[in-house]
C-alpha cells in the first residue's frame, strides 16, 4: 500500500563555493538546470507534496518553479537542519513519508527513493534511513560512520571530523527518508555546537540514536549521488552524466564512432541506428528517427530529425527545425524554425530561417532566406520539388511555387509561380575582345610614361 508522500528540497543556502550569480540548483547539466532533474525523479514517485527551502536569492527560484511546487523560506540560513525545520509550517497536517533531499544532489534515481521508503517501513522501526555512497574521492562529503550491523551511529562533517573519521570512505549524500510524525521531533533536537555553528540536518542520526532509535543505512553508486558544489564539481558532474548517457544510447542501438566527443541533452531522443560521428552537441528538445545520420561537428538544438536524413558536417539546426525523411543538410547550413520535407536537400552554405520547404526541393549553395527586416520576422514558402539556384536572397516574405526554378545569384522579392523561371539579377553583358583592346591599351600607356 503507498503512503503519502512528501519532499522537501534545500535550495536555500548561498552556495558560495560557485562563485555565480545564478543559484546553485539552476546552474545546468545536460542542458537542464540542476534542480529540474530532481523535481522529475521526485514526480516520478508520485510525491503530493513538494516544498522547496528557499533563502539566499529566492527570487530566481521563485520564478523559475513558480506554480509547480510549494515554497518555504529560510531567512537567515542557519544549516541545512534549520532549514528542513522551516517547511514545518507548509507540511502541518500532512501525515505520511517525507523525503529529505538537497537541490545540489540531483540525480539520485526514483528506484533509490523507492527502496529507502520500503526501508523506513521494513520493520526495523527506523528514525530515518540515510543515502550513503563511496566516490573515489570522499573530498569534503560527511562521513558516515555505521557500526557492523549496518546501523549509523552518526554522521560528521569533515571540518568536524578527527583523523579517523576522515578516512572513512561512505560518505552521506544527504537524502534521508524520515516519518512525518518523526521529523519535527528530531530536527528539534538539533543543536550547532560545530565548527560551522550551523544546525545540521545530519545530527538527526545521533538524536535518534540516542532515543534509542536506528538509522539505516542505503548505499547508493557514487554516480547518483554526486552533490556539485563548485564549478569544477559541475565539469565532473556533467562528465558523469555524458558517458552515462553515451553508453545508454549505444545500448540502445546508436552508433557512436568516438563517444567521448558526443554531448547529449537531458532529453535527445534517438532512435535505432543512427549514427553520429564525433563532436556533435545536442541541446535541448532533439529527437532523431530511425537511421539518421548526424556527420561530424553539427551543432542541434529544438530540432526534429528525420528517419534517413542526413545532417552535417558542421550543421547548425537552431530550435523550430523540423528535417523530413531522408532529407540533407549539409556543412555551414544554418537552420532556424524551418521544415525541410522528404527528400529535400539544403547541402551547403545556406540560412534558411522562418521557412517551409517542400518535399525534394534542392536549395542551392549560398541561398538565404532573407527573414528579418530590423523588426519583424517572415516567412518564405518554397513549394516541392522547386530548385534554387547557388547565391539566391529571397527576400521574406515570399513564395516559391512547386517545381518552380531560381536562377543563380537572383534577390527575389516577389513569388514565383510554380513551374515557372525566375531570374533576378542583371542580365550578362559580353563584349568580344574588349578585354583584350583594354590590356593593350593599359600598357602602352604605362611604357609611354
Ligand atoms: C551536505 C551535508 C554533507 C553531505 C553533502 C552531500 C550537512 C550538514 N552536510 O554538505 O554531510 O555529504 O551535503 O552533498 O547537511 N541549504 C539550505 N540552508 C542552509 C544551508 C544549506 O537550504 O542553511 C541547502 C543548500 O542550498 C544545498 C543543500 O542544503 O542545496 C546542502 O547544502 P551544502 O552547503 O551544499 O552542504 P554540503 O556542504 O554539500
Ligand atoms: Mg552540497
Amino acid at each position: 500500500m503507498s503512503r503519502p508522500l512528501a519532499a522537501v528540497i534545500l535550495a536555500a543556502g548561498k552556495g558560495t563555493r560557485m562563485k555565480s550569480d545564478l543559484h546553485k540548483v539552476l546552474h545546468p547539466i545536460a542542458g537542464r538546470p540542476m534542480i529540474e532533474h530532481l523535481l522529475a525523479s521526485v514526480q516520478a514517485l508520485g510525491a503530493e507534496r513538494i516544498v522547496v527551502v528557499v533563502g539566499d536569492r529566492r527570487e530566481q527560484l521563485e520564478k523559475a518553479l513558480a506554480g509547480r511546487v510549494e515554497f518555504a523560506v529560510q531567512e537567515p540560513q542557519l544549516g541545512t537542519g534549520h532549514a528542513v525545520l522551516q517547511a514545518k509550517q507548509a507540511l502541518a497536517g500532512f501525515d505520511g513519508d517525507v523525503l529529505l533531499l538537497s537541490g545540489d544532489v540531483p540525480f539520485i534515481r526514483p528506484a533509490t527513493m523507492r527502496a529507502m521508503l520500503d526501508a523506513l517501513h521494513g520493520g526495523a522501526d527506523p528514525a530515518a534511513v540515510v543515502l550513503g555512497f563511496r566516490p573515489l574521492d570522499a573530498a569534503a562529503y560527511g562521513r558516515v560512520v555505521a557500526g557492523p550491523d549496518g546501523r549509523v551511529a552518526r554522521i560528521v562533517e569533515l571540518r568536524d571530523a578527527n583523523d579517523e573519521e576522515r578516512a572513512i570512505g561512505l560518505c552521506n549524500s544527504n537524502l534521508f527518508a524520515v516519518r512525518s510524525g518523526d521529523l519535527w521531533t528530531l530536527l528539534e533536537g538539533v543543536g550547532n555546537d560545530n565548527s560551522q555553528k550551523e544546525y545540521y540536518l545530519t545530527d538527526i542520526v545521533a538524536i535518534g540514536a540516542a532515543a534509542g532509535r536506528a538509522t539505516l543505512l542505503i548505499e547508493g553508486d557514487a554516480a547518483e549521488a554526486i552533490g556539485p558544489n563548485s564549478r569544477g564539481d559541475f565539469a565532473l558532474a556533467e562528465a558523469a552524466w555524458q558517458s552515462r548517457r553515451r553508453a545508454e544510447a549505444m545500448a540502445e542501438g546508436a552508433s557512436l564512432i568516438a563517444p567521448e566527443t558526443v554531448w547529449f541533452s537531458f532529453d535527445t531522443r534517438l532512435g535505432r541506428d543512427v549514427t553520429i560521428e564525433p563532436n556533435v552537441f545536442f541541446g535541448p528538445g532533439v529527437s532523431i528517427a530511425d537511421g539518421a545520420r548526424i556527420r561530424a561537428f553539427s551543432h542541434i538544438e529544438g530540432a526534429t530529425i528525420g528517419a534517413g536524413a542526413e545532417i552535417g558536417p558542421y550543421a547548425r539546426l537552431r530550435p523550430g527545425t523540423i528535417i523530413g525523411e531522408k532529407a540533407k543538410v549539409g556543412n555551414f547550413v544554418e537552420t532556424k524554425k524551418a521544415r525541410l520535407g522528404a527528400g529535400a536537400k539544403a547541402s551547403h552554405l545556406t540560412y534558411l530561417g522562418d521557412a517551409d520547404i517542400g518535399a525534394g526541393a534542392n536549395i542551392g549553395a549560398g541561398t538565404i532566406t532573407c527573414n528579418y527586416d530590423g523588426f519583424f520576422k517572415y516567412g518564405t514558402v518554397i513549394g516541392e520539388g522547386a530548385f534554387i539556384g547557388s547565391n539566391s536572397a529571397l527576400v521574406a516574405p515570399v513564395s516559391i511555387g512547386a517545381g518552380a526554378i531560381v536562377g543563380a545569384g537572383s534577390v527575389v522579392t516577389r513569388d514565383v509561380e510554380g513551374d515557372a523561371l525566375a531570374v533576378a539579377r542583371g542580365a550578362q553583358e559580353v563584349k568580344p575582345g574588349w578585354a583584350a583592346r583594354f590590356r593593350a591599351a593599359m600598357s602602352a600607356k604605362k611604357k609611354a610614361g
